[in-house]
Parts: structure tokens; sequence; C-alpha cells
């Protein structure tokens, strides 16, 4: 759909009844509404009505239910089920109170009488109806989001559960392997290299361990104005050796005038290390990755607005880090999946896909954002926004 251009399809098959619907959109000169136009397509057929829906977009249908191949209700109702998103405004000849009710009961967004119906009432039953559907349709976005945000939430406590259950487990596996290597003198080599093995993996569990009890942290934070480059020089400095062994240089792009956040030190940290890291294995070797950081005023996209669940205004400043690598770029298809604990497509190398899930349950925590995107110009983009100090 073109920006502010409502396409208003007239499925009737008066062909003066139509064309006189159409003239009294087109030539709308209510000031409430003279900001949109409309485009305005005609059908004399229920045939001809859903192959146009099926190749075009459509923002609301205007509907005489009694066509040539189909007639009464039986139009709506085989009209909504092609195309259940799609405002259907009923024009019938006369006024008729159960079919009025009928039709609203059947989802019609209204009903209008022909012949009856001026300037006025058409173009504020057509608008209406496409600016009710747009808020039904809004409303089940939030819905499936609030769904997901549960789900998310389950996941968390269960992770908690299985994870508090587990690290005592380790912690005993774990001395009882230093107790064997002292009490082994001078083990033989293979010995040393079991013990080390076995050393590695619980070490590996424990990891798994803590990037679950971080991702379903119940614990608060501890919360400091700091200086985010700071932060961001000491994850740097965390990484730098995995970096330096494959000759990745990072260039850092930091703003003097970075406003101060207010800030869980360590767990902000280990959001940026999970970044760095992704970023890190995803880089051919001797490439170079950048971090920059500066203040922007964020634009709209999830979790910007007015509802209370949103962390940022549109408007609003916001104090962001940005890490951007070179390499390949994340397929489309699983862009939506990257957040979800234990996503992974790096499960050979030993990924456990929480990286990103903690990252994005911390910056949760902070009330700020953050995003991944490809690059035009080739690989990825980690951006993370925060909340300045006021
Ligand atoms: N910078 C990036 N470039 C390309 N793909 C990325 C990047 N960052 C994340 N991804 C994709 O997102 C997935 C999930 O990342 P996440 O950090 O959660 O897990 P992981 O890196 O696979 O494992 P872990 O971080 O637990 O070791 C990755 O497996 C990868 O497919
Ligand atoms: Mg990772």
């Amino acid at each position: 759909m073109q920006k502010n251009i409502i396409h208003v399809m007239v499925v009737e098959d008066d062909r003066d009844e139509a064309e006189l619907i159409g003239t009294l959109l087109t030539t709308a000169k209510i000031p409430e509404v003279s900001a949109e136009a409309f485009r305005v397509s005609y059908q004399t057929t229920l045939r001809g009505a859903m192959a146009e829906i099926a190749k075009e977009y459509v923002d609301v249908i205007l509907l005489d239910l009694n066509l040539p191949d189909s007639g009464g209700l039986d139009t709506l109702i085989k009209l909504r089920g092609e195309a259940p998103s799609i405002p259907i405004v009923v024009l019938t000849g006369a006024y008729d109170r159960k079919l009025a009710i009928d039709v609203l009961h059947r989802g019609a967004q209204d009903y209008l009488i022909k012949g009856k119906s001026d300037h006025q009432l058409l173009l504020r039953s057509v608008r209406y109806s496409v600016e009710r559907k747009r808020a039904e349709e809004e409303l089940k976005r939030i819905q499936t989001q609030l769904i997901q945000a549960e789900k998310m939430k389950s996941v968390g406590r269960l992770a908690a559960g299985a994870a508090h259950e587990v690290k005592n487990p380790l912690a005993i596996i774990m001395m009882g392997i230093d107790y064997l290597t002292r009490k082994f003198e001078g083990p033989d080599e293979k010995t040393k290299m079991i013990m080390q093995q076995m050393k590695d993996a619980v070490l590996r569990a424990d990891y798994v361990v803590k990037g679950l009890l971080n991702f379903s942290s119940l614990k608060d934070l501890d919360m400091k104005v700091t200086n985010l480059d700071e932060v961001l020089k000491e994850s740097i400095a965390l990484v730098r050796h995995a970096m330096e062994k494959r000759q990745i240089g990072i260039v850092t792009d930091f703003d003097p005038h970075l406003p101060m956040v207010k800030i869980d030190r360590s767990r902000i940290q280990q959001v940026f290390v999970n970044l760095l890291t992704n970023a890190e294995e995803s880089m051919p070797d001797g490439c170079q990755l950048t971090v920059k950081t500066y203040a922007k005023k964020v634009e709209s996209g999830s979790s910007v607005g007015y509802r209370t669940e949103d962390h940022f205004v549109p408007g609003q400043l916001s104090v962001v880090a940005e890490i951007s690598n070179t390499g390949p770029a994340i397929p489309e298809e699983i862009l939506e999946n990257i957040f979800d604990p234990f996503f992974t497509t790096k499960r050979e190398r030993g990924g456990t896909g929480l990286g990103l899930s903690v990252a994005k349950s911390i910056v949760d925590q902070h009330k700020g954002l953050i995003r991944i995107y490809n690059r035009e110009e080739g690989g990825v983009c980690a951006a993370v926004f925060l909340q300045p100090v006021d």
C-alpha cells in the first residue's frame, strides 16, 4: 500500500451505483479526510473480487451482497473467508434491521444503504472501517507479543530451576576431579589427558548453567552511573586475546561527549562480551571489527512507543553502543530466531545459543533495546540502546 492512499474495492454489479460511490470518494473535500486520497477499483462479481484481492493489496471493500454469482449473507461469508484481514462495508438497497445485525455479526465493519449515503457518511464509514481494522490487528499483534513474553518467562523459570539443580552436583564433580588429580602422584599421560577432558567437560556444563541463571536472573541489578566507553574498553580487553590469535583488528570510535548511563556494569560487560564474541566468530581471519558509541534519538520500532511496556518513546535520546563486523549476513529466515534461548547455528563448534538471549534479557532489565541487523555494506551490526542519565 502506498502511504496515505486507501485502495477501496467497490464490488457492485450496478455500474451507475458503483460509479457514484467512486465519484463520492475521489472528490472528497472534507477537511478530516482530505489528507488521504482514495484509489478506487471496481468489480461486478464475487469471483472478480476474489481474484483482485489475491493479486492486489486492498485496504477496504465496499460490498453489494447481491451479485450475479452470489447472493445475500453468503456473499459476505465467502469474501471474508478469502480475506479475513480486509475490512468490509456492506451496501444494501433498503434498510433491514435483521440484515444489518447479521452482517455485523458476520464480521462486516459497517452497513450502508445505497442512495442514502452522502459524501460524509460514506467517507467516514470507509475511514473508520480501515482504522478499526488496523486497531484490531495491532491488538492481535500485542496479544501475540504478550503470549511470547509469557512463554519466555516460563522458559526462564524452568531454566533457573534446572540450573540450580545441576549447579551443586557439578561443584561436587569438580571437587572430585581436583581431589583425584592431587591423589595421583605423577600420573601417566593418558590419565592426565582424561582428567583434563573431565575438567573441561565440567567447566563447559558450568558455563551453560551460569548462562541459564543469568538469562533467568532473578537477582537485583547493581545500578551505578557509569561511562559506557569504559565498560566497552574492559569488554574489549577480555576478548582481545582471541581476536589477536586470528589477526582481527579492533577499531574504536568513541564519542567523547557520550552521556552517562546508569547500569549494572558487570552485566552490561557480559552483553558486550557476548556481542564481541559473536562478531569475532563470524569474521574471516585478518579483518576489522568496529566498536562505536554515540548518542541518538530513537526512531520507531519494536519496544518504542507510548505503551507501558515500551522502553523508549519515539524521539527520546539514547546512548548507543554498536559492534559491527564484516563477514556473512544472517539469513533472513533466522533473523527472528537469533534471540531465542538455545538457538544456534554453531552447534558443532560448541555454541550453546545462549549468548544473545542472555544479552537481550540483561538489556531488557535495563529498559534498553538491542537490535541486530545485516549491514548494507555486508556483515552484521549489533546495536545496544541504553537510557541516558537525566
Ligand atoms: N555477528 C553475527 N554474525 C552472524 N551471525 C550471528 C551474529 N551474531 C549472532 N549470530 C547468529 O545468531 C545465533 C545465536 O547467537 P548466540 O550468541 O545466541 O549463540 P551462539 O553464538 O550460537 O552460541 P553461544 O553464544 O551460546 O556460544 C548464532 O548461532 C548465529 O547464527
Ligand atoms: Mg554467541
